[in-house]
Order: structure tokens, then sequence, then C-alpha cells
């Protein structure tokens, strides 16, 4: 059975049946992609206003990245940790210099970086804080994502994501997001060990805070001895206009978490980084990954931030930010009641008469690719490659279909 021969119809029908129903996705099948547009298997040309959530900022099968992965799957994929491989130390060299950290952890999902800030700060808060053990806390703020491992899900305020997953990672503890003075109360608390956020909340609707709230977490995080981690896992690398979020108040966490567009979409890879101070509570043994900087991944990141920063990316979203936002201000008020976004990263709020899901829908069949994320809320994240041009392009597609729901 070749695959290239079933339709969508058929696809949809084979995952039904023969997959763990863990997804409710677009009905859409994909075979194909490049820059900013995906196919299907019927040859239907889209946008995609999604990018695998973040992580094909660099845009489809971007040429030097699937050349990369290419060359190095010749060469050699993986060794483990139990050896050396003449990747993984020009790899972490390279990141930590860019990004200003003295150490990197390399792991594959975004979700095992957030797992792994964790462990970093529980250890720091007891060789280092001198927290009693057992005691330590991280404090996250309401409407997090990062991902849905067991901890993940233990930080979640989303009943969808943590109901029926019981029992939960004791220590953790939820405040309000964008509440600096939650955080200020949150902070009393001595066994405090760290406090994880999002620049901006992905998930929870493309949420940002006020200007101020990072400098503040910084502030606060210091003068307490808690560790700041920020998840960039879905903010960073240049979605927001900048390379990380963070730098839009030019401020730096302690234990910064990258994933998803490191690899410009080729595979699983993430990073932690942190300096000395906070990394070497990590020992031999103490923490791992198969994967975890493997080869293949190290040659694949490497080459995804070399197409970031000299194809200028960061600046591209910065730049059509005002084109995204004039844009879609141009949707009648009655079908899109407000719209908010950073660099590309963006979201429109739909009117309560109009299913949002209907509207990517009918995006769909006019050729453009979203998804809501709650309720009413449709997000729109195109790859950074993404031209002035394309985006008008691609609004004048939303308007029309808006316009459908009004005929
Ligand atoms: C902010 C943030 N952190 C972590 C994750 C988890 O990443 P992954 O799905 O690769 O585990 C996500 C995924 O959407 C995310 O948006």
């Amino acid at each position: 059975m070749a695959a290239q021969n079933l339709s969508s119809k058929e696809i949809f029908a084979l995952e039904d049946k023969h997959g763990c129903r863990n997804y409710a996705p677009v009905p859409v099948a994909l075979s194909r992609g490049e820059g900013v547009f995906v196919w299907d298997v019927e040859g239907k040309k889209y946008y995609d206003f999604l990018s695998a959530y973040s992580a094909v900022n660099q845009g489809h099968c971007h040429p030097r990245i699937v050349d990369a992965l290419k060359k190095q799957a010749d060469q050699l994929t993986l060794v483990s940790r139990a050896f050396y491989s003449d990747k993984l130390g020009q790899y972490e060299k390279f990141m930590t210099e860019l990004l200003g950290f003295d150490r990197l952890l390399p792991m594959n999902t975004g979700v095992e970086g957030g797992e792994s800030a964790c462990k970093i700060a529980r250890k720091w808060g007891y060789d280092v804080k001198k927290i009693p053990y057992k005691q330590a806390k991280i404090i996250f703020a309401e409407g997090n994502f990062w991902g849905r491992t067991l901890s993940a899900v233990s930080a979640s305020s989303d009943p969808s994501c943590y109901q029926g997953f019981g029992p939960y990672m004791p220590g953790f503890e939820l405040i309000p997001y964008n509440d600096i003075p939650a955080l200020e109360k949150a902070l009393q608390d001595p066994n405090v060990a760290a406090f994880m956020v999002e620049p901006i909340q992905g998930e929870a609707g493309v949420v940002i805070p006020d200007d101020g709230y990072l400098r503040k977490v910084r502030e606060l995080c210091t003068r307490h001895n808690v560790l700041w981690i920020a998840d960039e896992v879905q903010t960073g690398l240049g979605r927001t206009g900048k390379l990380l979020a963070v730098e839009h108040e030019g401020v730096r966490p302690d234990i910064l978490i990258l994933g998803k567009a490191l690899s410009g979409g080729a595979l699983p890879v993430s990073a932690v980084l942190a300096n000395n101070n906070v990394m070497d509570v990590i020992t031999p043994g103490t923490h791992g990954s198969t994967y975890g900087g493997n080869p293949l991944a190290c040659a694949v990141a490497t080459e995804a931030m070399k197409v970031l920063l000299e194809e200028k990316l960061c600046e591209n979203a910065a730049k059509l930010e005002s084109v995204l936002r004039e844009e879609l201000e141009k949707i009648p008020k009655n079908a899109v009641t407000s719209v908010r976004g950073r660099g590309l990263m963006f979201a429109m709020v739909v009117n309560d008469k109009i299913p949002a899901y209907d509207v990517v829908l009918r995006l769909r069949d006019a050729g453009l690719l979203t998804k809501t994320t709650h309720g009413q809320v449709i997000r729109l994240a195109p790859p950074l490659v993404i031209t002035e041009q394309q985006i008008r392009d691609a609004c004048k597609i939303m308007r029309d279909v808006f316009q459908t729901f009004s005929n």
C-alpha cells in the first residue's frame, strides 16, 4: 500500500482507525511543503499560518537545513552520550556564544526542555539555595502550556490537560499570569526555587503581558534568590521579531528553554541554557537522554540557527508585524473583535456569533491553514520567510472568508 496513492479521506480514516485519538486534526492531509506553502495529497496548495506551532519558522523544507540533514545522515546520526561526537561541542560553543550563556543541555522535545529546567531548578534549590530537602517549590503562571508529560500537566491550569492524570507533581504552584503582586507574594516563601513563565503565552491564545512585566519578573526573582526560567520554546528564535522574546524588555532569564524552531521543523531538538552557577548542579549520571545532542540534531540545529540569522528572519518578523496587523484590522469588527500579536505571532478573536472552527474550515477550503487555540481565538503564525505580498494575499483570503459569514 503506497501512501502517496491514498486520498485525504482514506488518510483520515486510517489514523482514526489505527492511531491513538489524542488529537483532532483539521481535516487536511498534507504531503509536501516548501517555504510558506504546503500541499495536500490531492495537490491543493495552502498558506501555512500555523508553522507547526512555530517550529517551521525557517519555512518548510528549507534547502540549507535539508542539505545539512542529508549530509550528516550520511556521516553519523547517533552515538548516545556514552561517547563524544565531533558535532556536539561545536554546536554547544556556537549556541552559548550566540545566546550568552555558559552552558547548554541538549534535549529533544520542548517538554523535555521544561522538565529538565525543573530538575535543574530543584537541584539548585537544594545544593545552592539550601532549601530543605523535598521542600523546593516551582511557581508557574496560569494559562501556561509546556507540554504533556505528568510534570507539565501538573503545572497546567487547563482541566483538559490535567484532569484524569493525577496524582500530580508536588511542589508546583500556580499564580495568575501578568500579575506582579501575586508573584511578589509567592516569592515570600523561602522554599521557592524557580518561577517558570512564557514571555508571551502561546497556547493560551497569544496572551501578551503588560509592558514591563518581564523586567519586574527579573527584578523580583533576583531580589528573592529565585531562578527565572523563561520558556521560549514557542516565542523564541525570531517568532516575536527578536531572537528571544525576553529581548523586547532587555532582560535575561537564569534558565532559557528553546525547542521547536531550533531544528526548523526537521526533527525534535530542544535545549536548556544556563550559566555555570546553575547548570553545574547537574553532574554525570544525574540527567540525560539517549538522543539528546545527537550529531544529526547538532548539524541540523546549527544550520537552522544560521538560516535564521543569515536570512534575517527576526528582522523580517519585526518588519512585517505592522503589515499583518494593518491587514487584519481591515477585517470588519463584527467578524473579528480584536487582534493581538508581536512579530509574526498573532491571534484574532472571532465574534461569538461566528463559530471559530467553521472559520478555520472555510479558510482551509480557501487555501489557508490555521487553528483555533481556545474557543474563539484563531492563531496566526506563518513561517518567518513570508513576504509582505504573501501576507497581504493571505489576509485577503481571510477577509473574503469572513465575508462569506455575512452572506
Ligand atoms: C511554550 C511551550 N513550551 C513547551 C512546549 C512543548 O513542546 P513539545 O510539544 O515539543 O514537547 C510547547 C508546545 O506547544 C510550547 O508552546
